[in-house]
């Protein structure tokens, strides 16, 4: 990363992964998901001599310059870019969008992209909180919140609202779609290994083919909807109480209905398998799918062992992360 230029401002944000119910809470249903503070997006701010707001996403190769006027709004009135608008709301928000401050921002990311620990959302998060701090104003995680929702749908069209919402309260949350996410504390510290397949896939496809075969037969996807949210009901139920075999085991059910849901791959269920064998309480793939990141639960004793099997059997890398 480039050095820090002097007052310049910096906005973090972490990565996220589901434990239970992605896809389901596109349609209602509950799900789970807590932020991964080992995987982070950075935005820093430099006041820049030439009069221009420019962007530089360097993990994506992307320069992008905004310019006068164009006040955003939250139809999406905007350019087809998700850092663009998030930027142009959050000049908005501050009265800055009809005189742009020359600003020039350095995006950098440890998230991978297009693997379902939120890249696009966290990355959204960290440009509009070092905008906000560069203006002297702070953000309330609701109204952050608010904003990258809306630069998520351009990342994939109906989002359930969850990535962003966990990306910007930074904590662990229960999440109905439309509703205040609930924060929750797990009462036994939780070990996750998140494997990376190393297969890119972009949550706007699966999200749409899910949606196409809802379409298609809505008696039985509402059903497998029905069925997860049962699952991650329990899941809450065991983190209240501490009980990580139970949510072992609720992994692997919920896993199960995914594969129904038709957004596994079999370089996921290789991990899953993988991590299973070697002694993981439970596993499945974590946010989209099609590709992207596995989880696995595990006790710290097996920890090294799951982890190491993973990397063996292929996967890209692997993350721990405790809850
Ligand atoms: C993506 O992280 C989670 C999905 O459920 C999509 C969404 O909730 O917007 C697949």
């Amino acid at each position: 990363m480039e050095s820090l230029p002097e007052n310049g401002k910096v906005g973090t944000a972490p990565g996220k992964i589901i434990l239970a119910g992605e896809h389901a809470v596109v349609y209602g249903r509950p799900a789970v998901a807590v932020p991964v503070w080992d995987a982070v997006a950075t935005a820093v701010i430099s006041v820049q001599s030439s009069a221009s707001f420019t962007m530089h996403a360097h993990d994506i190769q992307q320069v992008i310059n905004i310019s006068d006027g164009g006040k955003a709004d939250k139809s999406g009135n905007s350019e087809d870019n998700p850092l663009a608008l998030a930027a142009r709301l959050a000049l908005t928000e501050l009265d800055l969008a009809y005189a742009l401050p020359s600003w020039r921002i350095d995006i950098h990311s440890t998230i991978p992209i297009a693997s379902g620990l939120g890249s696009g959302a966290a990355v959204s998060a960290a440009l509009i909180r070092a905008i906000f701090l560069q203006a002297g104003q702070t953000i309330d995680d609701a109204t952050l919140s608010a904003l990258i929702y809306e630069s998520e749908k351009l990342h994939h069209g109906t989002p359930s609202g969850i990535d962003n919402t966990v990306v910007a309260y930074g904590k662990p949350v229960w999440y109905i779609k439309g509703n205040q996410p609930i924060p929750f504390q797990s009462k036994a510290s939780l070990s996750i290994l998140i494997g990376d397949s190393g297969v890119a896939a972009p949550t706007k496809e699966s999200v749409g083919d899910v949606r196409l075969a809802w379409q298609r037969d809505p008696a039985h996807y509402e059903h497998l909807f029905d069925q997860i949210g049962e699952i991650v009901a329990k899941v809450r139920q065991a983190i209240q109480v501490g009980n990580v075999e139970q949510l072992g085991g609720l992994f692997n059910q919920n896993q199960l209905l995914l594969e129904e849901l038709q957004v596994s791959h079999p370089k996921l269920e290789q991990l899953i398998r993988t991590a299973r064998e070697a002694g993981a309480l439970g596993a499945k793939l974590s946010g989209g799918g099609r590709g992207g990141n596995m989880i696995a639960l595990v006790e710290p004793t097996a920890e090294e062992r799951v982890k190491e099997a993973l990397l063996k059997a292929g996967a890209k890398r692997v993350i721990s992360t405790c809850i």
